[in-house]
């Protein structure tokens, strides 16, 4: 899709209004591009609406097709104006149209600037237009996208441009980023709705590979013997029972300043989660080709932050492995031990997330962190805590953390806290091991599996002079597919890559 910054409406495309007054459609930028009976017609249409809120499609005397919308104080929630950026895209897929011309003053809110809705508007617009179309036939007219965008800018002060923002070069680049970050979440999108028969540890491992030589980073790919020789016992224990082979995959992207520490991703990439020997029953094992959805986000937002030529250090690494039951699986009552010596005692082979991040986080410390961040589809806890319309958030530091809730928040890629507190950590003790995998209750859930993690990042190696770095955990299992009220394709969501991408970008790191 292209999104395009425009002066004019162009007759080819269907404009968009989309009001918080009825009575001010006639001051609406487009309002000017219609003619006489076109223009009569739709303030009749919005005298006659009265107070209820809408989003529809209508066809004018002119024949010319048009959305027009009216939201109560949209001003004031981002929040809606996300919504009704994806509705609009929808709305024309439905009606077949290939091209739209919106007004970017529609969009904005109190408190926000243009560019910043500029490039929010680019990535919605794009998340709104992605479908998993990749194994359907497809029909003789061709899938409905939409083919191309106009976005008539808003010059927030005209006496006050510039040579340099003349052509509207703030904004146009702000609609280019946000285009970039839409198009690497509906990437991952891919990648994890790919069903479980074709993605497995090696092609998620050619994935990133790919996207490293594309996109501009350093992709190393360790095999199963260089995985053993680093002793890394959870990602080989879970990697038991399946045919396919694990990989750990490693993605560096140094373009920061010299010597300054780098921030490390971890994602969770469980090509297909059965459960192993402890296996899920049939309504559960459902969607768990989705289960590497933290890898496949670690994967994107690094592309994301490459192709946004951001000046940052970022590595990201993700263990790959299927989880299956068979006569070489892991076995309840295993007892692993991880890259850092710590032993972890399997007692449920379907908490398997967590196994394989234990390596994984300590293999973080290597490059001496200054922040360490891991995503991962972990538990069915979290969604039975947060529901679906938001990431569960752990961190050692709350300043880091705050600034993740206030990410989200902007890019509506929510994510809301749980306690991280060492209380928990009883429940995690083992009888012949350092850590259990499990709890020893079935209650909080998403919490045990965040405090058995939080071990392998812990005791940083005493007798090493490693600098203790703060540690955030998002759980996005609650955010693996999309709901209905979200406006977007069924399917695998894309959930943290927006909110990495701004967090990172943003903050003072
Ligand atoms: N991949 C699942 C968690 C999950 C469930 C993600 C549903 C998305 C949707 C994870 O590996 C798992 O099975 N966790 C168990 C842990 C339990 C055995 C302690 C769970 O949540 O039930
Ligand atoms: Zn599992
Ligand atoms: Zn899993």
């Amino acid at each position: 899709m292209k999104i395009e910054l425009s002066k004019i409406v162009k007759p080819s495309s269907a404009p968009v209004f989309l009001v918080d007054d009825a009575r001010k459609i006639k001051e609406h930028k487009l309002f000017k591009f219609l003619g006489a009976e076109d223009k009569d017609y739709i303030v009749r249409l919005f005298e006659e609406n009265g107070d209820e809120e809408f989003l529809r499609f209508i066809v004018l005397p002119s024949g010319k097709k048009a959305l027009i919308g009216f939201l109560k104080n949209k001003k004031t929630s981002l929040r809606k104006m996300i919504i009704a950026m994806r509705r609009v895209i929808s709305l024309a897929h439905r009606e077949k149209i290939k091209e739209i011309a919106v007004n970017l003053g529609d969009f904005l809110t109190a408190g926000s600037k243009s560019e910043e809705i500029a490039e929010l508007l680019g990535t919605q617009l794009e998340l709104a237009n992605f479908e998993f179309t990749g194994y359907k036939t497809a029909p003789k007219e061709g899938w409905n996208f939409v083919e191309r965008v106009f976005v008539i800018g808003k010059e927030s002060s005209p006496s006050k441009i510039s040579k340099r923002n003349l052509g509207g070069q703030a904004l146009k680049k702000a609609l280019a980023d946000g285009k970039i970050i839409g198009e690497e979440i509906n990437k991952a999108r891919a990648l994890s709705n790919t069903p479980g028969g074709d993605m497995t540890p090696q092609r998620l491992a050619e994935a990133a590979s790919r996207e490293g030589r594309s996109a501009g980073f350093r992709v190393k790919i360790l095999k199963e013997d260089q995985i053993k020789k680093l002793g890394m016992g959870g990602v080989l224990g879970v990697a038991k029972g399946s045919a396919e082979r694990p990989r750990f995959i490693i993605m560096e992207y140094f373009k920061g300043k010299k010597g300054e520490k780098p921030v490390v991703l971890v994602g969770k990439g469980v090509t297909f989660d059965t459960g192993g020997l402890n296996l899920k029953p049939d309504n559960y094992i459902y969607e768990m080709h989705m289960d590497m959805s933290g890898g496949a986000a670690v994967i994107h937002a690094i592309a994301a932050l490459a192709r946004l030529k951001v000046k940052k250090n970022i590595v990201g690494l993700v263990p790959a492995v299927e989880n299956m039951p068979s006569g070489s699986s892991y076995h309840p009552g295993d007892l692993l031990k991880t890259l850092g010596g710590k032993t972890i005692e399997v007692l449920n082979t379907d908490a398997e997330g967590r196994v394989i991040l234990a390596d994984a986080l300590e293999y973080a410390k290597k490059y001496k962190p200054q922040l360490v961040i891991d995503v991962a589809t972990l538990t069915g806890a979290a969604i039975a805590a947060l529901g679906q319309r938001a990431s569960a958030i752990f961190s050692t530091d709350k300043k880091t953390e705050k600034e993740m809730i206030d990410a989200g928040e902007k890019t509506g890629d929510y994510v809301w806290p749980l306690p991280l507190w060492e209380e928990y950590e009883e429940e995690i003790k083992g009888t012949f091991g350092d850590f259990a995998n499990v709890g020893k209750t079935r209650y909080g859930g998403a919490i045990t599996g965040a405090v058995f993690l939080w071990q392998f990042v812990k005791n940083q190696a005493p007798s090493s002079n490693l600098q203790d770095f703060p540690w955030v955990h998002l759980d996005i299992a609650p955010r693996m597919t999309t709901i209905e009220s979200d406006s977007l394709a069924k399917g695998a969501a894309g959930a943290s890559i927006a909110l990495l991408v701004k967090f990172l970008r943003e903050a003072n790191r």
